[in-house]
């Protein structure tokens, strides 16, 4: 029997015989011959002179190997009272026709797609048409605003833009149209068309640019589009993530690696095979769904649940265990927020009385750190082996997981347990020597990263290896802090930059500052991230204001409370910004935002000794602690 500690030390001593292995797993039109090209350092790349297709790959074999009537996507959609079923020969068809459309709006290999799409069928089917013709695409998360879409727009440049009209919240509707235009009247790029699916809830008004969905879905409107060849290193799709700037990074996922990492982290880590049930509870706009809702349940011939709803308030807090129920669910994967926001709506879990969940065999929960509590609570109320797993869109799959699928490794609260094979995970002191058991340090992971990772970032080499790679030569930087035991299971115990996670979303304090300083009446500013019982973090703004400015305080803050929500999004989630007289900084002029989050986090803080004021932190504490 394979083991967890043999497959790893074998995946670090040997990374071309490990994942030339797991390739065997991927139908390639060209195999590999060389698995790994390490003549470019820091800069690598899997196998390169492969070809395939993704979307030959997540959808035509199964069909040809005789699973063509088995459910590839259940659409349960408890806010518009939809539930459907698509077999994987109707998903092929869809997508195969939807990629004809794309190629007729003029679409071809390498051109980019910008998807903008709540958590419906269609934006599944977008993407994997774009995988199919070999262009690459771009998902933007529903909840950001036209400021956060603009720069993607302009980044990405798309050719096409493929939008719903609206998406639905459980109190209002979110008409994403206006939003989307709003963008483009912004951003310098513009796209040829602009693909519009209508839904009833808020049907948008087109302009010239504007084709609508169904109109490209016309049965015989356009020939049905074949797999395009691509190379193994070609990308799949990028996928923006919040950096420490408030210029989003544009993550880059290749085909190769990906189809190669999916694959066998559905079978090692999900314990996930053909037939089998997954029901990933996040966002196609997220890096969760991107690999866990679209492309690695298809590619293991598994069906995926695409779920449009809350885990609490549509209706209610036992949503998640009708899903399972309803659809027979092996694995459930979601944010530890999601089960936060469950246990406090029904803390005894009466909801979940008369229901029978007996097919779930795992839970399976990352985007944040999971606190015991939490954990504890799920393990108790669900009986099935709860995962805490650390990963990033960077990397696009878990970095640190108990790999169940290969050997379940004794689970241990609050920490994700150990590095996945691939990954070799170290906790580095500052000047780059890996410390040792429980010392906290910056976790670093040693290069190559494995397949599926990012090679760079969209069309920004230079950024890529200034952002990860040269703060230790050699090592990959998380951005992570934490530290590993004596057993070498990992703590991550939270972000060392400015990156605040809230509810699962991953969010950059830097693009809020941002924002707040383009008020005319702010001179200077700080946003932190302090503790939240529910979403894990919530960010507070704190603003000095510009001398004579005469409107009044109350009147500021909720402006500007305001102004975050309409550029950044909802998603945003700032509810509160103070005024403050003045803020605490290092002689050199920085920002003590680190000492601010630890006092109103109400932990142990340490003042820096460069402090330039003392009096200043002083006067803020009650505001911080309020
Ligand atoms: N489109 C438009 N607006 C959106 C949106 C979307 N796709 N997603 C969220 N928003 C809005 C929400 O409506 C909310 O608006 P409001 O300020 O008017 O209430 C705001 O953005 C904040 O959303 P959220 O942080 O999700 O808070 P919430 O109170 O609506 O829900 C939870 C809280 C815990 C139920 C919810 O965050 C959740 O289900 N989390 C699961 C974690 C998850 O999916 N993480 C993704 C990565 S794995
Ligand atoms: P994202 O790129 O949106 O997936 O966010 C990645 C960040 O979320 C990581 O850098 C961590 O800070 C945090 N994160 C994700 N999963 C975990 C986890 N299991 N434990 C602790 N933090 C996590």
């Amino acid at each position: 029997m394979t083991s967890y500690a043999g497959e790893y030390r074998r995946s670090l001593d040997d990374p071309a015989a490990f994942w030339g292995d797991a390739a065997r797993s991927v139908n390639w039109i060209r195999r590999p011959k060389q698995i790994l090209d390490d003549t470019n350092p820091p800069l690598y790349r899997w196998y390169p002179g492969a070809r395939l297709n993704t979307c030959y790959n997540a959808l035509d074999r199964h069909i040809i190997a005789g699973r063509a009537e088995q459910a590839a996507l259940i659409y349960d959609s408890p806010v518009t009272g939809t539930k459907r079923t698509y077999s994987y020969a109707e998903l092929l068809d869809l997508v195969a026709r939807f990629a004809g459309g794309l190629e007729a709006c003029g679409v071809g290999k390498g051109d980019t797609v910008l998807i903008y799409m709540p958590m419906v069928p269609e934006a599944v089917v977008a993407m994997l048409a774009c995988a199919r013709i070999g262009a690459v695409h771009s998902v933007v998360f529903g909840g950001f605003a036209p400021a956060e879409l603009a720069v993607r727009i302009d980044d990405a440049r798309p050719k096409v833009v493929v939008a719903a009209s609206c998406g639905l919240e459980p109190t209002r509707v979110v008409e994403y149209k206006p939003l989307l235009d709003e963008a483009l009247r912004r951003a310098e790029h513009e796209p040829e068309t602009v693909v519009v699916l209508q839904r009833p809830q808020a049907v948008a008004e087109l302009g010239p640019k504007d084709v609508e969905w169904r109109t490209i879905m016309t049965p015989n409107a356009v020939p049905p589009a074949g797999c395009v060849t691509v190379e193994a290193t070609d990308p799949l799709y990028i996928l923006y993530t919040s950096g420490t700037t408030g210029r989003p990074k544009g993550i880059v996922r290749d085909n190769g690696g990906h189809a190669v990492a999916l694959g066998w982290s559905m079978q090692n880590i999900f314990g996930i095979g053909p037939g089998d049930v997954m029901f990933t509870a996040s966002d196609v706009g997220w890096v969760v769904g991107h690999s866990y809702i679209v492309y690695a349940p298809l590619l293991a011939g598994a069906t995926t649940v695409l779920y449009e709803g809350k885990p609490v308030g549509t209706p209610d807090a036992g949503a998640f265990w009708r899903v399972v129920e309803e659809h027979k669910v092996n694995v459930v994967f979601t944010a530890p927020t999601a089960f936060r926001a469950i246990r406090r709506a029904d803390p005894s879990a009466e909801l979940l009385e008369g229901r029978d969940i007996s097919s779930l065999r795992t839970l399976f929960l990352a985007g944040e750190r999971l606190d015991p509590d939490t954990w504890a609570w799920a393990s108790s109320t669900l009986g099935v082996p709860v995962v805490d797993n650390w990963w990033q869109t960077e990397t696009g799959w878990p970095i640190c997981a108990n790999p169940v699928g290969l050997e379940p490794l004794p689970l241990k609260a609050g920490s994700p347990t150990v590095p996945v094979p691939g990954y070799d995970v170290q906790v580095l002191d500052p000047s780059g020597q890996p410390l040792g058991p429980a010392e906290e340090g910056a976790i670093c992971i040693r290069l190559p990263l494995p397949p599926g990772t990012l090679p760079t970032l969209w069309q920004d080499d230079e950024r890529f290896v200034a952002s990860y790679l040269s703060a230790f030569p050699g090592w990959y930087l998380s951005g992570d802090g934490g530290f590993k035991d004596e057993d070498g299971y990992v703590f991550v115990m939270g972000r060392t930059d400015d990156v605040i996670n809230v509810a699962g979303h991953r969010l950059s304090t830097g693009s809020m500052e941002a924002v707040l300083a383009g008020h005319p009446a702010v001179a200077e500013c700080a946003v932190i991230g302090v503790h939240d019982e529910l979403k894990g973090q919530q960010p507070r703004g704190f603003v000095v204001l510009k001398a004579g400015v005469e409107t009044p305080v109350a009147q500021l803050e909720t402006e500007l409370v305001t102004l975050v929500r309409t550029e950044i999004g909802a998603v945003a989630s700032l509810r509160r910004v103070d005024v403050v007289a003045a803020l605490p900084k290092t002689r050199s002029g920085k920002i003590l935002r680190r000492t601010m989050r630890e006092i109103a986090d109400g932990v142990p803080f340490t003042v820096p000794s460069t402090i330039e004021d003392a009096s200043v932190l002083d006067a803020l504490t009650p505001t911080l602690r309020s």
